[in-house]
């Protein structure tokens, strides 16, 4: 059996360190579950896109984590696909090239006992970008090689409800690139795929696929229908009888709600509130 534990969506800054203890409470409680791998599913920043300063931060605070630490980009990280949330915070090669510098690769695979973990840069799927090609051919090379149960990690969900929902938004992967990844996920022993970014907590089961949406170390928003308003990490344990899901609750972990913080409304995101850096 392997043991991996995810963490999402911590958010973290060098200039605006709201989430900052949470992020280090989460870390002592990795670092005491000592899992075989640690899986950070994206979002380690607020405004990644913009900042080097950020990204290189956030690859400072992994240091904290003493297992062998796997992170994946999300959208606040590389920015959104298109047509993403704002115009001016999308992915493009200059911010994929920032997250590269930092922290070497953008997706990953590894073996978990007799199961075989997959990590891919979410922000890729609809980009049109080469580097989304690129990822296909290595995912496609990855699903064909593996007779062993995959786990495939990414940022955002696949979908929220239905893999034919139609809807164009930035809560999940798009249908077209979606339509695409499944298509692929299906010919492959694909049985657990997790995400982050929605920042609450589910665990469902469609056409034999378990889909796992881990919580965040940061903040709460209004959950999705189905899921639950939680914070704290996912441990994962990855056997040939199956796979075991638990919620860890991180003692002393601060739930803050997004609106609240953000003054509901008085700003529209996190990066446009007032500095308040992490104690040094
Ligand atoms: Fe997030
Ligand atoms: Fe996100």
């Amino acid at each position: 059996m392997a043991r991996v534990v995810v963490i999402s969506d911590p958010h973290l800054s060098p200039t605006h360190g709201f989430f900052w203890d949470n992020w280090c409470r989460a870390c002592d409680v990795v670092n005491r579950l000592a899992p075989d791998a640690v899986i950070v599913s994206g979002d380690l920043c607020i405004n990644g896109p913009e900042s080097d300063a950020e990204v290189a931060f956030a690859a400072k605070a992994l240091r904290r984590l003493k297992p062998q630490v796997y992170a994946i980009p999300g959208n606040h990280d590389v920015g959104d696909e298109p047509p993403g949330q704002e115009p001016d915070q999308i992915i493009d090669g200059r911010r994929v090239k920032r997250w590269l510098s930092v922290f070497g690769a953008d997706r990953f695979a590894l073996p978990a006992g007799n199961w075989r973990v997959l990590g891919i840069n979410a922000q890729l799927l609809g980009s049109g970008l080469p580097q989304e090609k690129e990822q296909d051919d290595w995912l496609d090379a990855e699903l064909a090689a593996s007779s062993s149960p995959i786990l495939l990690a990414l940022h955002k969900p696949l979908f929220l409800q239905s893999p034919d929902e139609a809807e164009i938004t930035a809560t999940s992967i798009n249908l077209e690139p979606r339509t695409r990844l499944l298509r692929r996920l299906r010919q492959a022993p694909v049985k657990v795929v997790v995400s982050g970014h929605l920042h609450c907590q589910r665990d469902v089961v469609h056409e034999g696929v378990r889909y796992l949406w881990a919580p965040s170390t940061a903040f709460l928003v209004p959950p999705q229908e189905g899921a639950e308003a939680n914070l704290g990490i996912l441990a994962i344990d990855l056997g040939e009888a199956g796979v075991r899901v638990e919620r860890i609750a991180v003692p002393g972990l601060v739930s803050y709600d997004l609106l609240e913080l953000k003054g509901h409304g008085r700003y529209a995101y996190l990066r446009d509130m007032p500095p308040c850096p992490p104690p040094a």
